[in-house]
């Protein structure tokens, strides 16, 4: 619920200008206090009146209009939200705020705010995919902006692709996160490991996978939000972690092994995103290898399995896997659930279109020790990390009060 909460709405200029009435009214239907401030351009799509109708407050339009009452006004509603979001946000807001541009009522109140930020874009399928929108994102999701990624389906403007405004029930639950004061993981410690690890062959070359890390990351930067004090175990990665979450870096499944053993004890929950290599190079070469005649036939030697290692060693931890798999998805990873003995694995098929490494997407499916099966639709690697990470909290419940029983 979002009782005694203020959300102040940004509706900025596109067509899905529209969808942001709705906001409002299921807003205000979770309890919310909802302020609307709209641009120039938004106001051309939907009008003030409508919003003030069902937002049951004045809407700001301008910088130096009508006073509503003695505050400056971009100040006293920055001060005021407990959220600030902007939906729809135009590629055009994306790109003036990344740019520390504030030249109107919504961008003076975003740069003047301390509130979490959410933004949901929509726009054109190549405006979305320019890379000068994808940079600006980027950016700001690494200032700690929070983006809910559009929909892919028709567009408006009779493309089709990535660019719709992302389904208002998204748009609710990650706004229903960012503002609760019931945080799930309040005062537990959740150690994820992601990206891939990297065997030395030698000073120059080794073997790794294609994992980009993306998924554990989204997991650390969910938990972090969800209360959670994180540690991340990563191995090379072109990712930064989100402020707030304690970055361990290392490089070989050895490194990792000891950085994750090292701090195991201490966790709650243990997710394993990380794609650690099974094999290592038996011996690293101190020089580069200089090419001979013929083949070079490399000799490989086991990695520990760290999650195994962690299912031996378990106490009181939830301890979750992940399954990367091309062929038999469930088979697989119900065999890796009880060989290493995990509260639940996380499956995904990597042949499937929209799954896997280096996607911003995941397709997965859950398998619990029970046996229980559950298979998610395609969703963000945030939404996918943010439900492991609910499923991880409850299980975390559910022993403390057998625990307690
Ligand atoms: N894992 C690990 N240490 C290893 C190998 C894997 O901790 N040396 C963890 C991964 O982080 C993941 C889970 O085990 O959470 C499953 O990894 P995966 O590579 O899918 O399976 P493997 O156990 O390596 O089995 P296989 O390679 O036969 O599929």
């Amino acid at each position: 619920m979002l009782n005694n909460k203020t959300v102040v709405l940004g509706i900025t200029g596109g067509i899905a200008a529209y969808k942001s009435a709705e906001l409002v009214r299921r807003l205000k239907k979770k309890g919310a206090e909802v302020f609307c401030v709209m641009t120039e351009s938004a106001q051309q799509f939907i009008t003030p009146l409508t919003m003030q109708t069902l937002s049951q407050n004045p809407v700001f339009t301008e910088m130096f209009g009508k006073v509503h009452h003695w505050n400056v006004e971009h100040i006293s509603l920055a001060d005021r939200a407990d959220l600030l979001l902007v939906v729809p946000a135009s590629a055009n807001i994306i790109g003036k705020v990344s740019s520390g541009i504030a030249d109107d009522l919504l961008t003076t109140t975003i740069m003047a705010t301390k509130a979490p930020i959410l933004m949901a874009p929509a726009m054109n399928v190549n405006m979305y995919q320019n890379p000068v929108t994808q940079r600006n994102i980027k950016n700001l999701k690494e200032l700690g902006y929070r983006f809910v990624a559009p929909g892919c389906g028709d567009l408006a403007c009779g493309y089709q692709g990535q660019g719709r405004l992302a389904d208002l029930d998204v748009i609710m639950d990650t706004v229903e996160g960012l503002v609760e004061d019931n945080k799930p993981l309040d005062r537990k410690k959740v150690l994820v490991t992601a990206g891939p690890t990297c065997e030395s062959i030698d000073p120059v070359r080794y073997l790794t996978n294609r994992s980009s890390g993306k998924m554990g990351y989204a997991i650390a930067r969910e938990a972090h939000l969800m209360g959670a004090e994180v540690t991340l175990v990563s191995g090379p990665t072109a990712l930064k972690p989100f402020s707030g979450v304690k970055l361990i870096s290392v490089r070989s499944a050895q490194q990792m092994y000891e950085a994750v053993l090292k701090n195991f004890e201490d966790s709650d929950i243990v997710i394993k995103a990380a794609a650690v290599a099974d094999y290592k190079p038996s011996e690293e070469a101190n020089d580069k290898l200089k090419k001979q005649g013929g083949d070079l036939v490399l000799k490989l030697t086991r990695n520990p399995d760290i999650l195994a290692e962690l299912g031996q060693q378990k106490k009181s931890q939830i301890l979750v896997g992940f399954a990367a798999e091309t062929k038999d998805v469930i088979n697989y990873a119900t065999e890796k659930v009880k060989k290493k003995k995990l509260d639940f694995i996380v499956a995904n098929d990597l042949t499937k279109e929209g799954a896997g490494f280096a996607s911003e997407s995941n397709i997965v499916t859950l398998i619990f020790s029970s046996g229980e099966v559950e298979k998610w639709p395609q969703m963000s690697k945030n939404e996918v990390a943010r439900k492991i990470l609910s499923k991880a909290a409850n299980l975390s419940k559910e022993k403390e009060c057998e625990g307690i029983g």
